[in-house]
């Protein structure tokens, strides 16, 4: 994920002081911090004048706010239909057991973060697992070691 230079902090005040903004800053703290920090929670919440419940509560019914700091790559796991009967469910939990993370987590070196995806538009090409920007199909156990290995 590509994170940009500016923290959250230092550029949320360009949103008018009205709650129609509170999606609009959620996606800049994403946008700019990687994630949903409770840090960005606080300032929001403080922001707004509303409850910082009220923001996680919003935050956390969208699917595209994650609220753990992602990692240097993040590996993204289809789970949709063609690449689960095709073997994405494994390949998950091998990347679980063998970068010793779970699922919506980051590992403790900061290199990769994990998750999981419906499905990414390739079904031909199941099961198919996505490392930051690039898409590798067809992908077995052993692939994925291969795949891991490139990314420092
Ligand atoms: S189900 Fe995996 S790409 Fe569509």
């Amino acid at each position: 994920m590509e994170v940009e230079t500016v923290t959250f902090k230092e550029n949320y005040q360009t949103f008018p002081k009205e709650e129609g903004s509170l999606i609009p800053l959620l996606q800049r703290a994403q946008a700019t911090d990687g994630y949903i920090s409770p840090e960005s929670v606080e300032i929001i919440s403080d922001y707004l004048n509303i409850t910082e419940s009220k923001v996680f509560g919003v935050a956390s019914f969208y699917s595209q706010f994650r609220f753990t700091a992602p990692g240097r790559h993040s590996i993204s796991v289809c789970l949709g239909t063609a690449c689960h009967v095709s073997g994405g469910a494994t390949l998950l939990e091998t990347l679980e057991r063998e970068l010793d993370v779970s699922t919506g987590h980051c590992t403790s070196d900061k290199r990769f973060d994990l998750d999981r995806v419906a499905c990414l538009g390739c079904c031909a090409l199941a099961p198919v697992v996505k490392v930051d920007k690039d898409v590798h199909s067809k992908v077995n156990v052993i692939k994925l070691k291969d795949i891991c290995s490139n990314y420092e």
